[in-house]
């Protein structure tokens, strides 16, 4: 007797796929990015690459989920294809490769959160706004504090797991993604009085210089902030009831993960450029700048001291909702593959990722060994730095061409048709939305894997 799967209710699918899409990706990784290549233009490609890329793919994703009730390597067992359960196979290492160093950054924003606490009660001082940097730098390279963050993250993520679809990922995505929403919307009315948000506004939607390489950054990043390519949407789509629209659905996630992703860019902008010129040069590709500069910044306006606790709960949350779909995507794979228990599948994987992750933990200065190493030479440095590269470059665009390939070439239309069609009706759009997978996706990532390989390109 296999045990009950369970099913998503109401909205279930879209609040629960829209909190694994909006997380760091959106909140650390996307203004730092839209920063480095200078504004306008990317954030346009970025959409359009979101559009003909993304929203495909996540469609893609859904019918697979969806038609056949089953986590990735099932699901393309039960439609014959078990050369595509590949697939399956590499989202599960992509899953559990992610989120052992995901929960490790997840961790530093409840250490933020405590010390916005501490702060907003002791007060900011001058010396603390000094010597962030510093402070920044002890705490990643603190083995005890790096593991014990990361501990409490993998736990969180555990408990919410253990309960299941829906008693555990529905029912907390229900309560924090509108909690999300309302904190980062408060951050939006407060920049808006700051000074330098008609600067902000122009830097994000004012056409600015472009590179080829600003493009394939974005379709790799539209990848990772939409959770595609490593089977989280199929596994999310496997819960998800015929009675929702997968257009509608697909539509709505990709919408909300961009909003999200711009809402934050405001803030961050707004604050950026309300300091002088001089000083926004710290603002860089650095993996520490929402924790060394974001601080200041937040105590310098009216207000801030309720702000900088409040901007760290946001971001916690934001990941809370992605590590959990993480770990479900490898929990999925024990429970339908190997029809363990929900309970001692959570409880293993989660114990074993958490030990993995052990190895990102101390990779950010706390034990050299990890720190230094270097297996791909220059493009990536340490443990943590290499799996980040090896998921986003390779991992997650390997397998979302797959994917497109897949839906796009193998699976029959009329199949595809039928799915898509189960609560829609008539989808007038199926021959377009084929068309993007069989060439324009494909195209569009193989470009990402070809400069990978031939021309030494990354793009985490
Ligand atoms: N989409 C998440 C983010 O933007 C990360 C993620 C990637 C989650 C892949 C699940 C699967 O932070």
């Amino acid at each position: 007797m296999s045990q009950d799967r369970g099913s998503f209710g109401r909205l279930g699918f879209v609040l629960a796929a829209a909190g694994s899409a909006i997380g760091l990706g959106n909140i650390w990784k996307f203004p730092y990015m839209t920063y480095d290549n200078q504004g306008g233009s990317f954030v346009l490609v970025y959409l359009l690459a979101v559009i003909i890329v993304g929203l495909p793919i996540m469609m893609a994703e859904i019918v697979i989920g969806r038609s056949t009730n089953k986590s990735p390597v099932s699901a393309f067992l039960q439609l014959h294809h078990p050369a595509f359960s590949i697939i399956g196979w590499l989202g599960v290492v992509t899953g559990f490769v992610i989120l052992s160093y995901y929960s490790v950054v997840a961790g530093w924003t409840v250490h933020y959160f405590i010390k916005g606490v501490y702060w907003s009660v002791q007060g900011f001082t001058s010396a603390e706004a000094a010597t962030l940097g510093d402070q920044f730098g002890a705490f990643i390279s603190n083995p005890s504090a790096q593991i014990g963050y990361h501990a409490l993250f993998m736990g969180f993520s555990v408990m919410v797991v253990i309960f299941g679809v829906k008693g555990g990922i529905e029912r907390l995505t229900k309560i924090l993604m509108p909690v999300l929403l309302l904190i980062l919307l408060s951050l939006v009315i407060v920049s808006m009085w700051s000074e330098g948000f008609t600067e902000a506004m122009g830097f994000l939607f004012r056409p600015s210089k472009i590179s080829p390489d600003s493009l394939l950054e974005a379709v790799g990043h539209a990848f990772f902030t939409l959770s595609l390519g490593m089977g989280a949407i199929i596994t999310y789509g496997s819960y998800m009831t015929k009675k929702e629209s997968i257009p509608r659905s697909a539509a709505m996630v990709c919408l909300m993960d961009t909003l999200i992703a711009l809402m934050a860019c405001v803030v961050m902008f707004s604050l950026i450029y309300s300091v002088p010129a001089v000083e926004r040069e710290q603002f860089s590709s650095s993996i520490g700048v929402m924790f060394t500069t974001l601080p200041k910044l937040f105590y310098g306006l009216p207000g801030g001291i309720f702000l900088a606790p409040l901007f760290y709960i946001l971001v916690a949350f934001a990941a809370l909702t992605s590590t959990i779909s993480l770990l479900e995507v490898v929990v999925a794979f024990f429970i339908d593959q190997l029809n363990w228990h929900r309970v001692y599948a959570t409880l293993v994987m989660g114990l074993t990722i958490f030990a993995f992750g052990i190895l990102s933990a101390l990779s950010l200065g706390a034990l050299t060994g990890l720190s230094a190493w270097q297996p791909l030479g220059d493009k990536s440095k340490g443990v943590f730095d290499t799996l980040d590269y090896l998921a986003s470059n390779w991992f997650l665009p390997v397998g979302g061409i797959l994917i497109a390939i897949f839906v796009g070439w193998v699976l029959p239309k009329v199949f595809s048709r039928k799915e898509v069609e189960k609560g829609h009706g008539s989808f007038h759009l199926h021959g377009l939305w084929i068309f993007l997978l069989r060439f324009v996706a494909p195209a569009a990532i193989g470009w990402i894997v070809y400069s990978v390989i031939f021309l030494g390109k990354s793009y985490n």
